[in-house]
């Protein structure tokens, strides 16, 4: 294995995200990747695996890649080989990118390996908070979608379909996803850092609904 295996992965991990949306890009990967290696100071785990599956969680996104939810790993799967990495930590961190989205939420296994529930914390914080706030709208504009409809009231746990068809706002966003994401916390640490932004974005929408009825 590659002594600067870490090294080399930022480096191919930015190259490959260069030019994606702001919410998606390299800097969201940094941020996942620090908080990442915040939260394993806390748990037993190999800490390479994680530090890997931060990095290359996001490497190719199916939302932006015609849904393709392969790509990811075959992207992954090839450049950890060209590393010499061991098939035990790469089956483990392909793993990792499979199953850390939100919507895949319900096929996982009961019981998540650390590592995954490391990085899936972290993925998540970084979608709360005043940054998940920035990413949210950014992605919004991104998509060309209304920020709030006042006919559109939100709604809690709507399906995909109801979604696309009824209020596809980016105000609706926070209770379709961000506004549960406090309580899907898997390490104590992550739950901790959970609460503050958890808070904030209640605050957010608070503020934002009285600006907007000119209270
Ligand atoms: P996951 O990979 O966990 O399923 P996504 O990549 O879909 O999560 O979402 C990551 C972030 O992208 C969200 O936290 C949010 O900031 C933004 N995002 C995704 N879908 C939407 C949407 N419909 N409206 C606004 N922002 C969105
Ligand atoms: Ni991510």
């Amino acid at each position: 294995m590659s002594p600067n295996l870490i090294e080399n992965t930022v480096i191919f991990v930015k190259k490959k995200l260069d030019g994606v949306e702001a919410g998606h890009d390299w800097f969201h990967i940094e941020r996942v990747w620090k908080i990442s290696k915040k939260i394993a100071e806390e748990e037993k785990c190999n800490l390479q695996v994680v530090e890997l599956a931060a990095l290359l969680h996001d490497i190719a996104d199916p939302k932006f890649h015609d849904g393709d939810e392969t790509l990811a790993l075959k992207i992954s799967r090839e450049f950890l080989e060209g590393q010499s990495v061991s098939t035990e930590i790469i089956d483990q961190v392909l793993f990792i990118i499979q199953n850390i989205s939100f919507k895949n939420r319900r096929e996982v296994p009961a019981v998540l390996p650390i590592e995954l529930q490391i990085v899936q914390d972290a993925d998540r914080l970084d979608a709360i908070g005043a940054i998940g706030i920035a990413r949210t709208f950014n992605f919004g504009g991104f998509k060309n979608n209304l920020m709030y409809h006042p006919e559109l009231p939100p709604r809690i746990n709507q399906s995909k379909d109801d979604y696309k068809k009824s209020n596809g706002t980016t105000v609706n966003h926070f209770y379709e996803k961000l506004l549960l994401l406090k309580d899907l916390m898997n390490t104590d640490s992550g739950k901790k850092l959970a609460e503050e932004r958890h808070d904030f974005m209640l605050l957010f929408l608070d503020q934002f609904y009285r600006e907007w009825n000119v209270e």
